[in-house]
């Protein structure tokens, strides 16, 4: 089933967009391996995981509409964080970049009537609620934990993720 142009080329970039949320995760996993917060450090590898999972629905998608994907050049941002805090202060910053994506996808595939993209677009739009809330609830409860023990306590149950 054809796609509209424009609106395919912004699924396109929603792939590459999301391998570099990917990168993000990863290198976050490595700062907080490097502080010794392996529990932290796994879930970050999970979310690099789920993130790769992102960039495949999109292609998936475009793909069965007979539009090949192209990935395209990835930049992920300089991440520059030496605390948990700031590891998932900048996860936070990095899924309210994607959810803004997300929401403009929504809109455009609203704008050329492509209603054949709607599911996929709502089920993102959903992901991204829970991306945050997750997100925010780790924030808060790492701003609440202030002691090393508190830390630690977090960091174990973020392994078990
Ligand atoms: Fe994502």
């Amino acid at each position: 089933m054809a796609i509209n142009e424009k609106l395919a080329a912004a699924l396109n970039n929603q792939v590459t967009a999301e391998l570099e949320a990917s990168i993000v995760y990863l290198q976050l996993a490595y700062v907080l391996d490097d502080l010794s917060l392996t529990g932290m450090a796994s879930w970050m590898k999970k979310q690099y995981k789920e993130e790769q999972g992102h960039a495949e629905a999109f292609a998936t998608h475009l793909l069965d509409r007979d539009y090949l994907p192209q990935i395209g050049d990835i930049n992920p941002p300089k991440v520059d964080v030496s605390s948990a805090i700031e590891a998932f202060e900048a996860s936070l910053a990095h899924e309210q970049k994607i959810t803004g994506m997300i929401r403009e996808l929504a809109i455009l595939s609203d704008s050329v009537k492509d209603y054949d993209s709607r599911a996929l677009i709502d089920e993102f739009l959903s992901e991204q609620i829970e991306e945050e809330s997750t997100v925010k609830t780790i924030l808060d409860r790492l701003r609440l934990a202030d002691t090393g023990s508190g830390i630690l306590h977090i960091d174990a149950e973020l392994g078990e993720r």
